[in-house]
């Protein structure tokens, strides 16, 4: 099968699109025929050397957001049937024509939404639920900016705190006011045009995914006892208690039971996926360039199928 992987970490040089072995199930695991993935941040994040910070060994296969068929199951696994439509996150190898899945980590994909849309979903909408429900616990009408409202995780944040009823704020280029706005946000802040922290005063919740002097510059923008929460930076306490709030990084992990809660969502029209470019497998150099730009709309996906 094809499959993408690097041998060592490095530039766009250590991309490679390989002949691999189909692998094989273990008993918790599924064995998924992808049909698309999602392209993150993440990805080229460690092509570059993140791997290594976080323990992986090469070789690595890339890609952690996969949508599919399931073609086998594992011996110990109840839970679902082969030809079952999934979505979710796994720890590597989703850029691939088959990819492992722990069978707990996996959910049934929404079925009102193609393959395609259903790739741009899981890795943005379980980061933005973990931050701004799990850390920050945003409620309804309290007032949220979002920093990179237009980008993959947070046009999905935008999305959810609007369901939750709060009074949302989205920050993007003006070039993404119309795409943030329709996607719920009650006031939109042009970077590009405006100092945010004149504008954006006394938030309740300040979800960052831009990261660098956005984060720094959001302390300003909060309320005492309002709440940075951050997918980016590694906020400090003493930060935190300068201003006389709380911040926290959000560790998106898999969660199946929110990524069910979010399914119902999408399958009740209030959650959309956003996507903006397809590339087939083979392009991922191209894709994995394109999200390194950081301007994406929506999300970028792979089409393996
Ligand atoms: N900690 C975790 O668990 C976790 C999980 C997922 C993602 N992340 C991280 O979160 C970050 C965002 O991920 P993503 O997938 O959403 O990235 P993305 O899709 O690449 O975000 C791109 C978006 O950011 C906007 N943007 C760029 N600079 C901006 C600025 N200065 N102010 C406001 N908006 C700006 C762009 O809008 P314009 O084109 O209009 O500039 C674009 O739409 C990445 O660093 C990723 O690695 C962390």
């Amino acid at each position: 099968m094809k499959a993408i992987e690097i041998k060592a970490y490095g530039n766009m040089d250590v991309v490679n699109y390989v002949d691999v072995e189909r692998p094989e199930p273990a008993a918790d695991e599924i064995l998924v025929r992808v049909q698309y993935a999602g392209v993150n941040p993440v990805d080229w994040k460690i092509r570059n050397g993140l791997g290594e910070r976080l323990g992986l060994k090469l070789p690595i296969r890339l890609g952690g957001e996969i949508t599919g068929i399931v073609e086998t199951l594992g011996a110990n696994v109840k839970n679902f049937n082969m030809g079952d439509e999934v979505y979710g996150l796994i720890s590597s190898g989703g850029f691939a024509e088959f990819a492992l899945a722990k069978s707990t980590d996996i959910a049934l994909k929404p079925k009102n939404i193609s393959f395609e849309q259903a790739a741009a979903i899981p890795l943005g909408a379980l980061t933005a639920w973990q931050a701004i429900f799990n850390l920050a616990n945003v409620t309804s009408g309290q007032k949220i900016l979002i920093t990179g409202a237009s980008g993959g995780v947070g046009s999905l944040a935008v999305q959810l705190a609007k369901a939750k009823g709060a009074h949302v704020i989205g920050m993007a280029s003006g070039s993404n006011e119309d795409f943030v706005r329709n996607l719920g946000a009650d006031e939109f802040i042009d970077y590009t045009l405006q100092n945010f922290v004149d504008f954006v005063k006394d938030v309740d919740v300040v979800f960052d995914t831009v990261g660098g002097d956005t984060f720094s510059k959001s302390f300003n923008t909060l309320k005492k006892g309002g709440f940075l929460v951050t997918a980016v930076e590694f906020p400090t306490e003493e930060k935190a208690q300068e201003f006389g709030v709380k911040a926290a990084r959000v560790f998106c992990k898999p969660n199946v039971q929110e990524l069910n809660e979010i399914t119902q969502l999408v399958d009740d029209g209030k959650l959309k996926a956003n996507v903006s470019v397809v590339f087939p497998l083979a392009k991922i150099k191209e894709a994995l360039q394109l999200s390194e730009e950081r301007h994406t709309r929506g999300k970028i996906v792979l089409q393996i199928a």
